[in-house]
């Protein structure tokens, strides 16, 4: 962590690594976002798996063991995992995470409500691909949902879902969750809510660093902007500075001086386009069977193919 804080704010232009934001607090901040009347994402992936979880599986194929690359708590998984055991008697799940408590509570509350179902947690970083998938028998279905793509550079996800169509079969299918292009009055909105909430999540990888690195950011004299970058496709998200200041990071020995008005990256959530859709896909040696999307298509669930 420290080696890459310091990476991050000797760049040009001052970024942090996004993955900063989900310790305890960043988590249950994010668990407040999914339910914010601007963050339409978490609703609108829920309600296209509770309108397709039927034609979605049988899409897959008959006699599938489900796959969750970045499970956390899988709390939208359980949709279709209802509709599995009603397609068969029994299934295996497999939740992938870095997150070992994330993973205890999937597997607890996964064994209380489906008692038809194994659950085998797998602690492990996905991005460097899964060898143990290829070691599973059977037709497997590999979830990559709630749009986790968007925060990836497109050629760090093709790199990503590349390293993991390695471990799969050809009877083996992706479904990949991505947020859909559109409006920027609704996007806006949906990374600077009303309520402060999305601000407040953005300001605590400064507060981590306080607490963490013992660094003295002044968090208030930072401002939460998000921008739509049409042209990239992409939400970008930043701290700016509010005034000419200068921080200490005892951990790794570093003043860090921030010009007024200079902007601190800390993520960009791409919003696909159809054809950036194809394309990743195509280039990760998957091909794109069928897109579910909701009514107004802001949100796209899509199969592929090995
Ligand atoms: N993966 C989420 C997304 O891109 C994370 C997120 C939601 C987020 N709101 C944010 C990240 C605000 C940074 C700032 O939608």
């Amino acid at each position: 962590m420290a080696r890459e804080v310091r990476e991050g704010l000797s760049a040009t232009p001052k970024r942090l690594p996004s993955k900063l934001f989900y310790d305890e607090i960043g988590s249950a901040l994010f668990e407040q976002i999914t339910e914010l009347p601007e963050y339409y994402l978490t609703r609108t992936e829920r309600a296209i798996f509770e309108d397709y979880a039927a034609e979605i599986l049988e899409a897959a194929g008959p006699s599938l063991t489900l796959v969750e690359l970045g499970a956390g708590t899988a709390s939208k998984t359980c949709i279709l995992i209802e509709e599995l055991l009603q397609l068969q008697s029994r299934a295996l799940f497999y939740p992938i995470d870095v997150s070992p408590s994330a993973l205890n509570e999937a597997v607890r509350q996964m064994a209380l409500q489906f008692p038809q179902l194994r659950v085998s947690p797998i602690v492990a970083d996905y991005t460097g691909g899964v060898p143990a998938l290829a070691r599973i028998s059977g037709r497997k279905l590999v979830l990559y949902i709630g749009s986790s793509i968007g925060n990836f550079e497109p050629p760090q996800a093709v790199g990503m879902l590349r390293r993991i169509r390695r471990s799969l079969r050809a009877s083996d299918a992706l479904l990949l969750g991505t947020d859909l292009a559109k409006s920027s009055k609704i996007l806006l909105p949906a990374y600077d809510d009303a309520q402060g909430v999305t601000a407040r999540f953005n300001k605590n990888i400064l507060d981590r660093l306080n607490r963490e690195l013992e660094a003295d950011f002044d968090v208030d004299a930072f401002k939460h902007i998000a921008l739509w970058n049409k042209h990239c496709s992409r939400m970008e998200i930043y701290l700016e500075s509010t005034a000419k200041q200068s921080v200490f990071v005892p951990a790794i020995n570093m003043d860090v001086h921030f010009a007024a008005g200079e902007r601190l990256h800390t993520e960009n959530s791409y919003k696909y386009t159809d054809h950036m859709v194809n394309t990743i896909l195509r280039e990760s040696g998957f091909a794109l069977e069928r897109t579910w999307t909701d009514p107004k298509r802001w949100f796209g669930v899509h199969l592929a193919r090995v």
